[in-house]
This record gives C-alpha cells, structure tokens and sequence, in this order.
C-alpha cells in the first residue's frame, strides 16, 4: 500500500489529519488511494483514543476532484462496478466512524470528492472551495451516496440544482444552505479546523460518539423511534463514569478530566 496517497498526521494528541496526496491530479481517487483509505479507516476504527479525524487535500487547488477520471476510461464494466461497491463501503464507513470527522475543503470538492465530504460531520471550507456533483456531464451519475446524502442535507431542489444543471456550490452558498459551518481564508482553513477539533475534545468522548450516531440514525426514522434511541443513548451517558465526572467538575467549578468509561 502507497502511504503517501494519504498522509496521516497526528498534530495534537488524538486528532488526526488525513491529506489526500495526488495533487499533480487535484487528489482524485485512484483505486490505489482508496485502499490506502481502507487501512485508514481501519485503523482509526479500532484507536480508542482518537477524538477526531481532519480530511484536507494537498495544495490549495484541491480537496478531492472526484474519481480518477483516467482509471475510468481504462475500466471493464466488471473494475467499474467493483470500484463503485469499493468506494461506497468506504464512504458508508466513514460515516460511521464513531469519532466526529471534520472535511477542511481547501477546493475543489467534485464528485466523489463531495461525497466524502458529505460523509464527514462539520464541513469548513476555505473562501474559494467548489462543490459539485458534476457526474451528468460524464453521462453518468453520482455511486458513492452523491444524490441521496446530499438531498437529505439540503433538500429536493437545491440539490437537483447541483444534479441537474451540474451548479458548483461557491463555500459561501454552501454556508447558505446549512452545509458549510465556517468560511475561511485558504490560510486560515487548518488553523480553524484544528481550533474545531480541540473544541470537540472538550465534550465527553462517549457523548460525542453517542450524539454522532443520534444525528446520522435518528434522521431516517420516524421522530417516536429517534426520540427513543435518544433517550436509551442518554441513559446510558448517565451510567458513565464521564458524566459522573462531567457534573461533580461543574458543581466543583472546575474542567472535567474524561477518560472515556
Ligand atoms: N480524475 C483524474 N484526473 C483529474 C481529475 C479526475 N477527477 N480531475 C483533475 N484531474 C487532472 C487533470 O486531468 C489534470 O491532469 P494533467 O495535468 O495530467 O492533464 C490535472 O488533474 C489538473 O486538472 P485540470 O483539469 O487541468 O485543472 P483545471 O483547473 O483546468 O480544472 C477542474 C479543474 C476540477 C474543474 C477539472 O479538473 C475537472 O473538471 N475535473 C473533473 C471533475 C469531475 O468530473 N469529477 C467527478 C468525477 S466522476
């Protein structure tokens, strides 16, 4: 496996930032990029003390430009088919990881690009990051989850905007539209993620998990079941040595030490 396609930094204790490292091709995803995102993910799944996962891309022109293009047009309709199955298990899995993802969209964020920062929890992006699902122009569509993310983000409309008319979102429309948090200059984009990473390492570890997976299960259920889940993920917190320690550090008036337990 090529560990440069993806650089992984550790910056602060349990945070860390994975660079998307083809720049020379806007970081599009070679199949050979996607494994190395595989054994990352892999091995982000199973580190207990990680608190959250930046993904940037390399150079200022690019986050990701989507699917690498080039391997497409060398594919057989069977390489095609498997890459998509490939990408859309990997995205699925980063969706779920249990720790809050931040996408830091220094670009261009095409296609699968997008998707992986539909995927991600808060998106920041710099002044003059792009967004797009630019697929119809191939004569294709999006496969990594592009259409049905992205009108559960945004809704019906502005969505078949981005689908239909292949509309590049500016960063700031997609502030307008709820999907960007923060808008940046270029170089202030990482400082402004990491500062958004050491926030969420102030929340409880087992409550940002529990709050994560509330967000992305709870809004495909009708509102009694979410309701439910929620209650059952807030009773367990109760048990927690964490909340134990998060309310006797406020009546103490003092910063909690979690532990995660
Ligand atoms: N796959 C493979 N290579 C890609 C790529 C992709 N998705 N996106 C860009 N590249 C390559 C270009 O082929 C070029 O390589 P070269 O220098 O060897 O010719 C290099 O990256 C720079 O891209 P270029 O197109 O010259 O930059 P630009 O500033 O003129 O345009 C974009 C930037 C993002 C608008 C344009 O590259 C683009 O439309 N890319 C494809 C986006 C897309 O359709 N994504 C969905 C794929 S399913």
């Amino acid at each position: 496996m090529n560990d440069e396609l993806i650089l992984c930094a550790s910056p602060t204790p349990g945070v860390q930032v994975w660079t998307f490292n083809r720049p020379d091709k806007l970081n599009a995803l070679s199949t050979a990029l996607l494994h190395r995102l595989d054994g990352l993910l892999r091995t982000a799944a199973a580190d207990g003390s990680l608190r959250c996962v930046i993904l940037t891309g390399a150079g200022e022109k690019a986050f990701v430009a989507g699917a690498d293009i080039e391997e497409y047009s060398q594919q057989t309709r069977e390489q095609f088919v498997d890459y998509q199955h490939f990408s859309r298990d990997l995205f699925c899995r980063l969706e779920r990881l249990e720790v809050p993802t931040i996408a830091a969209i220094n670009g261009y964020a095409l296609g699968g690009g997008f998707e992986i920062g539909l995927c991600c929890d808060i998106l920041i992006a710099a002044r003059h990051a792009e967004m797009g699902l630019p697929e119809g122009r191939l004569g294709l569509c999006p496969g990594g989850g592009g259409t049905q993310r992205l009108v559960r983000s945004i809704g019906r409309y502005a969505s078949a905007d981005v689908l239909l008319a292949a509309r590049r979102l500016s960063a700031e429309r997609a502030a307008e539209l709820g999907l960007v948090t923060q808008v940046v200059p270029g170089a202030q984009l990482m400082a402004t993620a990491l500062e958004k990473a050491a926030q969420i390492a102030t929340i409880g570890p087992l409550a940002a998990r529990a709050m994560k997976r509330l967000l992305r299960e709870g809004m495909d259920m009708p509102l009694d079941e979410a309701l439910t889940i929620e209650q059952a993920a807030l009773a367990r917190l109760f048990d927690s040595a964490d909340a134990g320690e998060g309310v006797r550090a406020f009546m103490e008036k003092r910063r909690p030490t979690f532990t995660g337990h």
